[in-house]
């Protein structure tokens, strides 16, 4: 054989995919490879802006290292050729137990911003949480999407009242369904690499941040091509929109309600009639006092890791809080969650659905609306995988039977009692 043939019998080559970013998403096989194409397209500060945690970052990494602490005893010979991954929230179907955790400024990753999360999330006929801080408004968010969408509304509590009326108003009015109230921001965590490269939001591109622009040509030419960014739930208040830049610090410390407290829940359930979330439970005991305040559902949550460093991840304490509110309300486990495995964890551990924030914003930042797609079908791919090796045929199979935790995780009765 000539040395012409041999290598035509050994070598294939595939079609070349000329769209860019159908090629560079084709080869990310995982949230993480987004995570890593996400950084070759944003300007450093930005990437650190998303990526980043609260000081040493110990509780940010604990997130998703948790997960991996965590062993399955699958099943086998478990007759999967029908499973079923859908589950339900609020009394409605979702396709698989995976919500869209409210992210502010989504517009700097990618200019498209919410609206393209919005989008994706209702082709996947999953729940999104706009947050308050976003960079579109319910309104926009509203428009792009149909009436099936399950758009809901974060809520950052303002020392001004009014403006939270008026938000929950427009929330009411553009048919969001529930509402999350954000509990763990009374200040804003320390966000090191943040006050390293002193970063202000919107992101203002000045001499300092040229070169970081040049280098990254693509996210320059998207940003300066859009609308400016401004924080569009709250153009005309007196707040600040975002119009002059400000550190995220200065307009949290100085706007955010710290004397917010229990009392204050009462006053969010004459103001909403939808179902209610509180985000940012992070021990049994505020769970228990979440359970009696009478909202709907509870996230457990340290904000990705970007609040209190230290803090306990929310995956550890599915058990606890699930045992000490007697399973009478959903629990949501956010932060950390990278792979439908994890999902499938958190399931089995008690949790009714999980959260996800920087996965999909990774996808956003790698490929914009198709990436967010991409990294939601990952996501659901691998739950509906890890179901079927672990021979789950629906949600209520992925239990405590099939999963082994570490020991300190479990409840302890002497624990479990209130303590206000
Ligand atoms: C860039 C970024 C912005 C965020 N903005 C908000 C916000 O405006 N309101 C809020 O309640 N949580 C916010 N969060 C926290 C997320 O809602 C969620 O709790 C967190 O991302 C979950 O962890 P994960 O990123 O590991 O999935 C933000 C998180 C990130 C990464």
């Amino acid at each position: 054989m000539s040395l012409f043939a041999t290598f035509r019998s050994v070598v294939r080559f595939r079609q070349f995919e000329w769209d860019r970013t159908k090629r560079q998403l084709a080869r990310c096989a995982n949230v993480e490879d987004l995570r890593r194409l996400a950084q070759q397209h944003l300007p450093a500060g930005i990437f650190d802006y998303i990526d980043g945690g609260a000081e040493d970052e110990i509780t940010l990494r604990r997130n998703t290292d948790d997960f991996s602490r965590i062993t399955f005893r699958p099943r086998v010979l478990a007759d999967v050729a029908a499973i079923n991954p859908a589950t339900q929230l609020f009394s409605r179907d979702i396709p698989f137990p995976l919500i869209l955790a409210p992210t502010g400024f989504s517009r700097i990753a990618n200019s498209q911003g919410e609206l393209a999360v919005a989008r994706s999330a209702e082709r996947m006929s999953l729940p999104y949480t706009l947050s308050t801080m976003a960079t579109r408004s319910i309104e926009d968010v509203a428009a792009v999407t149909g009436e099936n969408a399950r758009n809901w509304f974060q809520v950052y509590v303002w020392r001004d009242r009014a403006l939270v009326s008026d938000l929950l108003a427009r929330a009411r009015e553009a048919n969001f369904e529930a509402i999350m109230i954000t509990v763990d921001t009374p200040v804003l965590g320390r966000r090191e690499r943040d006050i390293r490269r002193g970063f202000l939001l919107p992101p203002k591109i000045g001499l300092d941040t040229i070169y970081e622009g040049a280098r990254h040509p693509r996210w320059t030419y998207d940003f300066l091509r859009a609308e400016p960014i401004t924080f569009a739930n709250l153009v005309g208040s007196t707040v600040g929109d975002g119009r002059s830049a400000v550190s995220l610090a200065e307009q949290v410390n100085s706007q955010f309600d710290q004397a917010l407290s229990w009392r204050d829940v009462a006053w969010f359930r004459e103001a909403w009639s939808g179902p209610i979330m509180l985000k940012g439970i992070q021990r049994h005991e505020d769970a228990i006092l979440a359970l009696k305040s009478g909202v709907d559902a509870i996230a457990l949550s340290n904000h990705g890791g970007r609040q209190l460093d230290g803090a306990p991840s929310p995956v550890s304490l599915i058990t606890q809080v699930i045992d000490a509110t007697e399973n009478q309300i959903p629990v949501i486990c956010d932060g950390g969650v990278r792979r439908g495995s994890d999902i499938a964890k958190a399931i089995s551990l008690g949790a009714t659905a999980c959260m996800t924030g920087r996965s999909y914003l990774y996808g956003l930042a790698a490929g914009g609306e198709r990436g967010v797609d991409h990294a939601l079908r990952l996501l659901e791919e691998g739950f509906l995988k890890t179901m079927v090796l672990t021979g789950a045929h629906n949600v209520s199979e992925l239990n405590d039977q099939l999963v082994e935790m570490p020991k300190a995780w479990e409840s302890q009765p002497q624990n479990l009692q209130e303590s206000e």
